[in-house]
Order: C-alpha cells, then sequence, then structure tokens
C-alpha cells in the first residue's frame, strides 16, 4: 500500500494502487431475500445524470437515489432492519433473519428495549423498525442534531436522550446503558461488539445489488467507479466487500467531510487514529472513528478516498437539485468528490477514469434526512 498525494493536498486525497487486485471472501448472509419481506420493499432509483456525465468527461453517471427507502429518507434502515431481525431471531432459536411480522408473532411485545446512538439516519431507522415490532427503543444523539432529525426520531415513539457529547462519546454512552438486557443495535463495532455491525454492513448489500441489476437492465456490464460516502466506514466497507468479491470490479472512491476525515487520516496513518469532529452540514458523516470491522476491508480494498468541504457539498445538493434529484447534503457529497476527483489529472488517473467510464454516485439520503442545509 502506497499512500500518495496530489501536489500540498495529500491530507485530502489518498490512493491505494493495489486495492484493484485486492480479493475478497464472498459474504454468505442473503439480506435481499429478508428485504422483500418488508411491507414497501422496492429498489430504489438509480437516475442517469447526462449533464454531469458531459461536464465530467467521463461515458455516464447514475445517482443511486435513497431519498425514499422503505419509507424512510435515508439507506440506513436497510442495516438497521437487517440486524435487528438477525439479533432477535438469533435469541429465538433462528438462524437466519425471520420476517418482521413472524418476529412481531413470536416475541409478542415481550422483547428486549432497542438501544442505539446516532446523528440521525440510523437511529430514526432503528426507532422505526422497534415501532413495526412492538418493542420500546431509546436513541442517544449529539448536541447539533436537526431538530427536524430528532423531531423525526420521537415521531417514531422512541425515547429521545440527547447529550452534549460528540458522536463518538454518544456512542460509549449508548454502549454502556445498553448492559444487562437491552439490546444495542450499533453500526460501527469495536473491541468485543462485532456481531450485530457485522449484519448491519451485510443488509447494506442490498443496495449495490440493486446497483448492479438496475445497471445490467440498462445494457451496461463495465462499471468504473463507484462514489460512496463515509462516516464510520460500515456503507463503505459493504460497498468495497460486495465489488471485491463480484466479477464487477469498479474502482471505490469514499468521501468524507474535510472536519471528520477519519477514514482519509486512518488510511494515511495505516492504522486507526481517531479525530476530533466539528460542525459539518454532512451531518451523517460526522463520525471520528473508523469502525473496526470496516478497518481492513478499507485498507485493503478501497481504491481511493476523499475529503470534501461543506462548500462543496452544498453546492452538490444545489446542483442535484436543479436536475431534480432530492440529495441530502451526506448524499450530494459523492458528486462533489467525484468533481473534484475527476477534473484533477492525478487523481483520474488513480480512479482509471476515461471517456468510458460508467460511474455510480451512492446518493445515501435525501433533503428530508437533515434538513440543515441554509
Ligand atoms: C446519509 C448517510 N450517508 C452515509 C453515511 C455513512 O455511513 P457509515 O457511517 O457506515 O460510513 C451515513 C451514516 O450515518 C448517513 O447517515
Amino acid at each position: 500500500m502506497r499512500p500518495r498525494g496530489d501536489g500540498g493536498q495529500q491530507a485530502d486525497w489518498y490512493a491505494n494502487p493495489a486495492a484493484a487486485s485486492w480479493q475478497a471472501a464472498p459474504l454468505r448472509d442473503q439480506p435481499r431475500a429478508f428485504h422483500r419481506t418488508l411491507p414497501g420493499y422496492a429498489p430504489t432509483p438509480l437516475t442517469p445524470l447526462p449533464p454531469v456525465a458531459d461536464a465530467l468527461g467521463v461515458r455516464a453517471v447514475f445517482l443511486k437515489d435513497e431519498s425514499s427507502r422503505l419509507g424512510l429518507p435515508a439507506f440506513k434502515v436497510l442495516g438497521a432492519s437487517y440486524a435487528i431481525a438477525r439479533a432477535l431471531s438469533a435469541r429465538l432459536g433462528e438462524v437466519d433473519a425471520l420476517p418482521l411480522h413472524r418476529l412481531r408473532e413470536r416475541l409478542g411485545g415481550s422483547g428486549p428495549r432497542l438501544v442505539a446512538a446516532t446523528d440521525g439516519n440510523h437511529g430514526r431507522a432503528v426507532a422505526h423498525i422497534a415501532a413495526l415490532l412492538g418493542l420500546p427503543a431509546t436513541i442517544y444523539v449529539p448536541d447539533g442534531l436537526s431538530s427536524a432529525a430528532t423531531a423525526a426520531i420521537v415521531s417514531e415513539g422512541a425515547e429521545l436522550v440527547q447529550l452534549e457529547l460528540p458522536y463518538d462519546d454518544v456512542v460509549e454512552h449508548a454502549a454502556q446503558r445498553a448492559e444487562g438486557e437491552a439490546m444495542l443495535i450499533q453500526d460501527t463495532s469495536w473491541e468485543g461488539y462485532e456481531l450485530v455491525p457485522r449484519w448491519i454492513v451485510a443488509g447494506y448489500a442490498t443496495l449495490v445489488q440493486e446497483v448492479d441489476e438496475q445497471l445490467a437492465a440498462a445494457g451496461l456490464w463495465d462499471l468504473g467507479l463507484v462514489v460512496v460516502p463515509a462516516g464510520v466506514g460500515s456503507l463503505a466497507q459493504a460497498v468495497v466487500h460486495h465489488y471485491r468479491s463480484s466479477s464487477r470490479r469498479p474502482a471505490i472512491l469514499a468521501c468524507e467531510p474535510d472536519s471528520a476525515a477519519s477514514v482519509t487520516t486512518a488510511l494515511h496513518a495505516g492504522h486507526v487514529e481517531p479525530v476530533h469532529t466539528g460542525n459539518t452540514i454532512m451531518t451523517g458523516l460526522n463520525c471520528g472513528t473508523v469502525s473496526e470491522i470496516a478497518w481492513p476491508t478499507l485498507r485493503d480494498g478501497l481504491d481511493a478516498s476523499a475529503v470534501v468541504t461543506d462548500e462543496q457539498a452544498l453546492s452538490a445538493t444545489r446542483e442535484l437539485a436543479s436536475l431534480g434529484v432530492d440529495s441530502g447534503p451526506c448524499g450530494a457529497a459523492t458528486l462533489a468528490a467525484l468533481r473534484a476527483a475527476a477534473t484533477a489529472a492525478s487523481q483520474r488517473n488513480d480512479l482509471g477514469l476515461t471517456a468510458d467510464s460508467v460511474v455510480v454516485l451512492l446518493s445515501t439520503e435525501g433533503t428530508a434526512a437533515n434538513p440543515k442545509v441554509p
């Protein structure tokens, strides 16, 4: 692995040429079969953006639009629903995830309290699934979350606890509180807490499986690049794992806020190094520590990582809105990262981008997810 910079911008860009040939073992989980049992499941749109492709000199750019996923404005419910179902099914002695209606019957309202820390989307998803199962939920949030995001969590019937702490400390707090009877459903992992985050990551595979089917339906087989937003890196882990264990082998670019560059920092350092986080409009990406189980996969299989400023994310949100696409700052960060990389010769080269490249942007939320944008 060789860290590479672009002139004086080294800290903002990382490329790993060895990632292209790294191979991951296939996952055994079948989250899609479980997701198909959820009320309202349907693949989210894969929207072509011809003006963006023309401007950036590539064959096609598609945006995977997660602004409405199973009734919520972000992708996170894919992981939360699968992990909750796996964890509760395991308690009932089942190896696979039971459909939610079967779980609800079997639990008869006497299951554990579900607990999560969140910077918005994951906690709402946990609260939503708890409500569908008839279970209580407690969701811990850091300060600085928009009132719309906290109201959305409360509207799912969960108990909300707001702490004057940054996200990483809120996770620690929730983990301590969930000891005992309650069940912690956290989308990041640390030593001794790996099983639930593994199921969450497994659940995200549905999103990329849909992308593959949608590209195939459009007659496109050569996928050149996938751009994925990163907070703790669990979604990026799922994307890297999927494409490094499949026949499609696109380059994968992670992007994160410049004020919470935990993945890029860890890649430069060669180990996980928590970073201080500040304020960002990319609220869902405002995480200081890479998930422990994500790290080896990101280190070995991620082709590149880039940081995005709030200004770039905001302008990408507006550009997408002008194209009729509802994308919140975390989702639009992918367009900002693509624009910067596609117009810098050395980064374009790192990603293998050419006039023939097909690019997919994972727009992980709609503007309703966390309306903080000025
Ligand atoms: C909208 C959105 N996009 C992307 C992410 C990043 O996912 P991860 O924390 O798994 O890297 C999050 C995390 O909460 C999110 O809410």
